[in-house]
């Protein structure tokens, strides 16, 4: 298969393109519940995607995504390539094993775990209420470096149950790292020692030092209050991959290492479906995506196109759940990487919500260079479509009321204004397929910069459900 990136993926109404390069600079659908994204433009550009051979990856919020891209591969042919990530335990993925032997710059090193658990922490403390902080931030950093290097020097490896267990047993006082019964049972003491017997280079024994000195003298020395409140921080996030079915998926040394889902695969044309829904799963089934996406994101980041030049996707629905900072890095490589985002969602105060800021709605939104609106009952959104749109002179019929018979004119029967090119309102009143539109979804679309028939700065652009 050869891909051109400036080959047509899709046609709007039959006729205007949407190729490889435009699909790369990512696509966001917004429309109200029952407005047509998933079985209009959703479905037009998924099978598009599919169709065109690409690789992709699949997040789950709704419990029918699985049974939906099941059908979209049926009828592309694409059905081989569907690898289902579920509870079974078919597929896993030790993230933290992952992460320190993939090849590459950077692999190994510390920061990219306190990263990932960074990353984590920030979707589901969206939730909680917590994160935001600068100094807990920064305390759970800390907290994570050091137990990532006292696993990493002292066993060589780490896995979220030993992060877990060093943060445990981590002495909680002064006197207590003087007690028998503290040496004795803690797994924190444990691989202290275990760390100070090793034969270390100088580098190596200078982190092992000033881990030492963490977890020896300033971790006992933090007052208790203060020192629960980074615990817990740390445990919320780690909970996720504690417990089934989510410790034997991502925290475990795999059995067979055949089904480990490598983000790479999709590179070769897999499409890893994610189906851990967040309506089934709740925080933990979008902690584990979250890291997963991360983790592809930055592995179709380091990819080297020329000798993988396949496209691949990312395929959102729900975004508001997925939604993360990097995604705004990530869209800036996204096609130098080939990497083509698709977010849908209800409407902006979703985004706030979750993002908790309106400057990172707008970036995450502005990022994302193809823009579907359908029907829409959200002043908010309905009135940023319009902006984006933008505005122009128009001529409006003068308005006229009729009264017995008799019209009545106010004003000139035509005026001039500079107004919204597609006002708000008309948002309002797209249709939303199903048999009361002859399951045809209406639907406005925008890119930055590209006029459509009639020189207009927009299209309204129907796709038939079927
Ligand atoms: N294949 C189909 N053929 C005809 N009508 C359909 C089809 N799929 C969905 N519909 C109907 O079309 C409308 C739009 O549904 P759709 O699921 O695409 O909306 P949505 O915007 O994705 O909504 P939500 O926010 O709830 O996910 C609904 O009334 C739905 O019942
Ligand atoms: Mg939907």
């Amino acid at each position: 298969m050869t891909f051109n990136l400036d080959a047509p993926l899709y046609h709007f109404n039959g006729e205007h393109a949407f190729t490889t390069r435009q699909a790369c600079e990512g696509v966001q659908i917004l429309g109200g519940i029952g407005s047509g994204k998933t079985s209009g433009s959703g479905a037009a550009l998924a099978r598009a995607y599919l169709r065109a051979g690409f690789g992709g990856l699949v997040l789950c919020a709704k419990k029918d995504e699985l049974e939906t891209w099941q059908g979209y591969a049926r009828e592309t042919g694409r059905e081989d390539s569907l690898l289902i990530f579920d509870n079974s335990g078919e597929w896993v993925f030790p993230f933290l094993q992952y992460e320190i032997e993939r090849e590459g710059e950077g692999a190994g090193y510390t920061e990219n775990i306190v990263r990932l658990f960074m990353t984590v922490h920030e979707a589901i403390s969206r939730r909680t209420g917590g994160g935001g902080d600068p100094y807990w931030t920064s305390a759970m950093q800390q907290l994570i470096r050091n137990a990532v290097d006292l696993a990493l020097i002292a066993t060589g490896s780490v896995s979220v149950p030993v992060l877990y267990d060093i943060v445990r047993t981590a002495p909680q006082s002064m006197e207590e790292r003087f007690s028998e019964q503290w040496q004795d049972e803690s797994y924190c003491c444990q691989l202290l020692l275990q760390g100070n017997s090793q034969n270390l280079d100088k580098w190596a024994q200078y982190d092992f030092d000033a881990c030492a000195a963490f977890w020896m003298r300033e971790f006992p020395a933090i007052s208790p209050k203060t020192r629960s409140g980074i615990i817990s921080m740390f445990t919320v996030t780690a909970d996720c991959f504690m417990r089934r079915p989510f410790r034997q998926l991502f925290s475990e040394p795999p059995e067979n290492p055949e089904r480990i889902a490598y983000p790479e695969l999709t590179q070769e044309g897999v499409v890893i479906v994610m189906n851990l829904p967040v309506k089934e799963y709740g925080d933990a089934g979008r902690a584990v995506q979250v890291v997963y996406k991360y983790m592809w994101q930055q592995a179709i980041e380091r990819r080297n196109v020329r000798e993988n030049p396949r496209p691949v996707f990312l395929w959102v629905d729900e975004a508001q759940n997925f939604a993360t900072e990097y995604d705004m890095q990530f869209q800036a490589t996204a096609r130098s990487s080939r990497a083509c985002t698709v977010y849908l969602t209800q409407n902006l105060p979703n985004y706030f919500a979750e993002l908790g800021n309106k400057d990172r709605v707008h970036s995450l939104v502005g990022n994302l260079q193809t823009k579907i609106w359908h029907a829409n009952s959200d002043p908010e959104t309905n009135t940023h479509a319009a902006e984006v749109i933008g505005r122009s002179w128009q001529t409006r019929r003068g308005e006229s009321q009729n009264f017995g018979g008799q019209a009545l004119n106010f004003g000139q029967s035509s005026n001039e204004s500079f107004d919204y090119d597609v006002p708000p309102q008309v948002f309002t009143r797209l249709p939303k397929g199903g048999p009361d539109n002859a399951n045809v979804v209406g639907g406005v679309v925008f890119q930055n910069g590209r006029s459509w028939e009639g020189n207009n700065t927009y299209l309204f652009a129907t796709f038939n459900q079927r």
